[in-house]
């Protein structure tokens, strides 16, 4: 009996297992047969120029449509990835019926529309990408029946209204990004049920209020992306998440203080940046201890004191960016930290600006490693000089000590620093001439001398700098005349301003060429003769002020070309003969002073 018994049991067993295969074998062709059918009924409602969809059709097996993958033993839809095509329109509501999909991944720019409460039915859902879209509408609250769903990335669309509180459910949730949306409200306390979350990336929203404290039980987080918001309160607690390597709070309302002991729990910390808040205190040694720090960017904040971390063990540090905050105390020792710079051998910028740092430049500024390529040390109570030694570092493109307190010469070796763009060494005590060297360098850009001492002749070599769109040096005892080379930088200025000086003799006629200068102030200098008649080229003159000089003779007809300026000052010279008329037709001319010369005649009354 017990055999028989165990032969029936066999038999059921097996006739158990044939039809669960049957069974299951026609329920892998429904699934298919469905997944056809809602992908044919999705293509619908898809807009395709190209035709890429044209694929889905009943010739061909839909494991071969473009876009679609499936799984590789059962023929089912695991994932729709159109990443590549240009494809759009609406997400059709069918896409919840497909059965068994792991991921969705839409292309850009080109899908609208809501997300479709659909999703929420598609609980293998691993992966949903929905990057640079126009999806609007809210965030599924039942997009948490995805308990699966590890990576959830809709960033750049229009979603607007609040993150949901179920997003608190998705257990599996790794990476969470909805940056660049319309959100508003709070971050969810729920968020701090996630302890799978590596990534939160909800920057550039309007999202507000306090982060909720909870967001200290998300032990594996790596990035944690909140700027561009308008959170309040003290720094979330995320100082003990010791798997931090990315912390971007920038731009939004956060106030108090850092803690005492931060660096020492982040000892993965490679980006910091907390700049744009309202933020006080000092900055904490303990940062030293972040080690592998490759961004600090305290930037725009209320931070005061000494600057006491020790940079010579952050080895990796390629952004320091202190600047706008109340640091140092205006004392001699204030930049020593600079010398523990020299040791970060990856710098590359050290921004001060704006601060309250005082002593001298330290020589050790040239001991800074040679990959620096911008130092912005303006607007503090920097004294000393200019160290010629900063020639060292060649890969310089920005360089700015404007409004300090430097006295001495600039120096000569300047003009080896070949990389250079921006040079501002205006408002500070530098005498002495400015050194030809200066036309050695190219590429610059921007050359600010303005308001210092300086004298002598302007270098007829600035004229080799044909990528100069901003030269001033006004308020200096320059002198002599103007070279015509300045003159030929065709590309060029902007704006040329060499207001205030001792420049005296002709205006060259070759100011001209300068096509593209919006603004040139000659003003307060000792220029004489005629005005030139080839000022008329300089068609795209919006401000010219040639007051406080000695210019004579009468006003030339070329002027009339000026069509786009706005001011125009000849005040204090030694002009003669009838006003233009055309002064009239200057349509955009909203200020003329020609008062204190010799002129005859009728003032234009248009003006
Ligand atoms: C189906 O798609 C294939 C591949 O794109 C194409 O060659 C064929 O013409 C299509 N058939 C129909 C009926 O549209
Ligand atoms: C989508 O945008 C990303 C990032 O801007 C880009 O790398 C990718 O090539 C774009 N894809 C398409 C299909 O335009
Ligand atoms: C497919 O989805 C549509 C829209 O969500 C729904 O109305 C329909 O019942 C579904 N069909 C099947 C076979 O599941
Ligand atoms: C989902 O994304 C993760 C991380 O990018 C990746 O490792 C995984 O293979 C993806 N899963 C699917 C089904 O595409
Ligand atoms: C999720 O988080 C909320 C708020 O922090 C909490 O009240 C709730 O108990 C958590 N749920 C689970 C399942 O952990
Ligand atoms: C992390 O910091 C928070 C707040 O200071 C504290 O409540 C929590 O216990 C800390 N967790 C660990 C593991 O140190
Ligand atoms: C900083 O605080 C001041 C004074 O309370 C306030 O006016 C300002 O808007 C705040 N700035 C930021 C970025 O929070
Ligand atoms: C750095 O970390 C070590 C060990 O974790 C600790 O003893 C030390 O006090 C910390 N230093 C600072 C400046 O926080
Ligand atoms: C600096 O970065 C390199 C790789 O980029 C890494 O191997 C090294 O550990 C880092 N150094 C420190 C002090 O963190
Ligand atoms: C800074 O750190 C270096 C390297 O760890 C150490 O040798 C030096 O004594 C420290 N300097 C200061 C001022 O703490
Ligand atoms: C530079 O760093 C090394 C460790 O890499 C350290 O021994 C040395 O003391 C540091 N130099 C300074 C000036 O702190
Ligand atoms: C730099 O300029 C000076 C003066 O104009 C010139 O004598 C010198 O040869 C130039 N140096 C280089 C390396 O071009």
């Amino acid at each position: 009996m017990p055999n028989s018994i165990s032969i029936i049991c066999l038999a059921t067993l097996v006739i158990c297992c044939f039809s669960l295969l049957l069974n299951s074998h026609s329920l892998f062709a429904h699934a298919k047969e469905a997944d056809r059918l809602s992908l044919l009924a999705m293509k619908s409602q898809l807009q395709d120029p190209l035709g890429v969809t044209s694929s889905w059709n009943n010739s061909i097996n839909l494991c071969q449509w473009t876009g679609v993958t499936c799984g590789h033993r059962r023929q089912r839809v695991t994932g729709l990835d159109l990443r590549q095509q240009s494809v759009g329109g609406v997400l059709s509501p069918f896409v919840g019926n497909l059965s068994f999909p792991r991921s969705i991944n839409l292309p850009n720019k080109s899908f609208r529309g809501e997300i479709p409460h659909e999703v929420s039915n598609l609980f293998r859902l691993q992966n949903l990408t929905l990057t640079n879209n126009y999806f609007s509408g809210k965030i599924l609250t039942d997009l948490s029946h995805c308990s699966n769903v590890m990576k959830f990335e809709a960033s750049n669309n229009k979603l607007e209204a609040e993150i949901p509180v179920e997003i608190g459910n998705l257990l599996m949730l790794q990476i969470l990004n909805i940056a660049e949306n319309h959100l508003k409200g709070q971050l969810p306390a729920s968020i701090g049920n996630l302890s799978a979350l590596q990534e939160i990336d909800v920057r550039g929203n309007r999202l507000g209020g306090r982060i909720p404290s909870t967001i200290s039980h998300v032990r594996n987080l790596i990035s944690f992306n909140v700027a561009r918001n308008q959170f309040s309160g003290m720094i979330p607690l995320i100082y003990n998440i010791s798997s931090l390597q990315y912390i971007f709070i920038h731009t939004n309302r956060f106030h108090g203080s850092l803690p005492l002991d931060n660096g020492v729990n982040l000892p993965n910390l490679r980006y910091f940046s907390i700049s744009g808040n309202n933020l006080t205190g000092s900055l904490q040694d303990s940062l030293s201890n972040a080690t592998n720090l490759q961004g600090l960017e305290i930037n725009g904040n209320l931070f005061s004191g000494k600057v006491s971390i020790n940079f010579s063990r952050l080895q990796n540090l390629s952004r320091l960016n202190l600047g706008e905050n109340n640091l140092g105390t205006g004392t001699a020792n204030d930049l020593d930290f600079i010398t523990l710079l020299t040791n970060c051998t990856k710098l590359e910028v050290l921004d001060l600006h704006s601060n309250r740092f005082g002593g001298v430049l330290p020589f050790s500024l040239a001991n800074l490693s040679i990959t620096m390529t911008e130092i912005a040390n303006g607007s503090n109570q920097i004294s000393g000089t200019i160290p010629d030694v900063i020639a060292n570092l060649v890969n310089l493109n920005a360089l700015g000590v404007e409004s300090n307190q430097l006295a001495g010469t600039i120096p000569l070796a300047i003009g080896e620093l070949k990389s250079l763009q921006m040079l501002f060494l205006n408002e500070n005590f530098l005498r002495g001439t400015i050194p030809s060297s200066l036309g050695n360098l190219t590429l610059l850009t921007q050359l600010i001398l303005e308001v210092n001492n300086l004298q002598g002749k302007i270098p007829p070599s600035i004229g080799n700098c044909q990528n100069l769109i901003l030269l001033t040096t006004r308020k200096n005892k320059l002198s002599g005349t103007v070279p015509r080379q300045l003159l030929h930088i065709i590309t060029l200025p902007v704006l040329l301003d060499l207001s205030d000086n001792l420049l005296n003799g002709h205006f060259p006629a070759e100011v001209g060429n300068l096509k593209n200068l919006v603004s040139l102030d000659i003003s307060s200098n000792m220029f004489s003769g005629e005005i030139p008649t080839t000022l008329g080229g300089c068609t795209s003159l919006e401000y010219l002020g040639m007051q406080d000089n000695s210019f004579t003779r009468s006003i030339p007809s070329t002027l009339s070309s000026l069509k786009s300026i706005t001011e125009l000052d000849l005040s204090r010279n030694n002009l003669s003969g009838h006003i233009p008329q055309y002064l009239e037709n200057l349509s955009f001319l909203s200020f003329l002073n020609l008062s204190y010369n010799h002129f005859e005649g009728k003032v234009p009354i248009e003006c």
